[in-house]
């Protein structure tokens, strides 16, 4: 299991210490991971400051390049220099907006991988598409190319993060992720794939505990929730019973 704080474009240096101070004496739940995924100016601190500790830590991007002429991008060699282990790739504000593709999602996805880095991979349907009926299709044409590329790399574990769940205090209900989860996992066994699947969107100490005791969902990917180092610690004991 793991549990996955996407700390998007928030926090200081101070407040990455106070996180970390207190963070450091989590009670961690057996078999759960422990990540956060700070701004590139907190990487190497974070870091630093998450050892000793199960913490790991993951940058939010990561580009196709190792280096060059990429003005506001963060290579994954800078990644694994700065002593990070993983990175998100395709969130869906990076998708929404900074013109991001299933095409450069896989670029990056290759890149990170071929520098060690683990990934966390990130789908999700917008809300029309869904009143569409089209969930499953959009989720096949996002995860086709890269199931295809990657399906049997166990580095890289999926987020599902239906868009009009996050940040909007609305998660899913435990019924559309149950259903969505269940379908994604046969779309990839159908691949030969068994990447694990997180949920993200508007993950909350008060809704994971149900969310998190499905059968598919091994944990979430979690931003508000995850700034606070007291929610992050309640979404922790959510797992205990998992
Ligand atoms: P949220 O964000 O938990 O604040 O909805 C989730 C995410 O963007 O990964």
């Amino acid at each position: 299991m793991i549990v996955a704080g996407n700390w998007k474009m928030h926090k200081n240096k101070e407040e990455l210490s106070a996180f970390f101070n207190q963070a450091k004496n989590f009670a961690i739940p057996n078999g759960v991971r422990c990540i956060v995924a700070p701004s590139p100016t907190l990487l190497i601190k974070a870091v630093e400051a998450a050892k000793g500790s199960a913490f790991e830590v993951f940058s939010q991007n990561c580009h196709w390049e190792n280096s060059g002429a990429f003005t506001g991008e963060i290579s994954p060699l800078q990644i694994v220099d700065a002593g990070a282990t993983g990175t998100l790739i395709g969130h869906s504000e990076r998708r929404q907006y900074f013109g991001e593709t299933d095409e450069s999602c896989l670029k990056r996805t290759s890149a990170a991988r071929k520098a060690g880095l683990e990934v966390i991979y990130c789908v999700g349907e917008q809300l029309s598409d869904r009143e569409a009926g089209n969930t499953e299709k959009v989720l096949e044409s996002q995860l086709k190319a890269v199931v295809s590329e990657f399906g049997s790399d166990d580095k890289i574990v999926l987020a599902y993060e239906p868009v009009w769940a996050i940040g909007t205090g609305v998660s899913a209900t435990t019924e559309q992720v149950r259903d969505t989860h269940n379908w994604i996992r046969s779309y990839l066994k159908s691949q030969n794939c068994s990447w694990k699947i997180l949920y993200g969107g508007s993950v909350k100490p008060n809704n994971f505990k149900d969310l998190a005791s499905l059968d598919e969902v091994y944990g979430g990917l979690v931003g508000g929730a995850s700034l606070e180092v007291e929610s992050f610690q309640e979404l922790l004991q959510c797992l205990t019973e998992k």
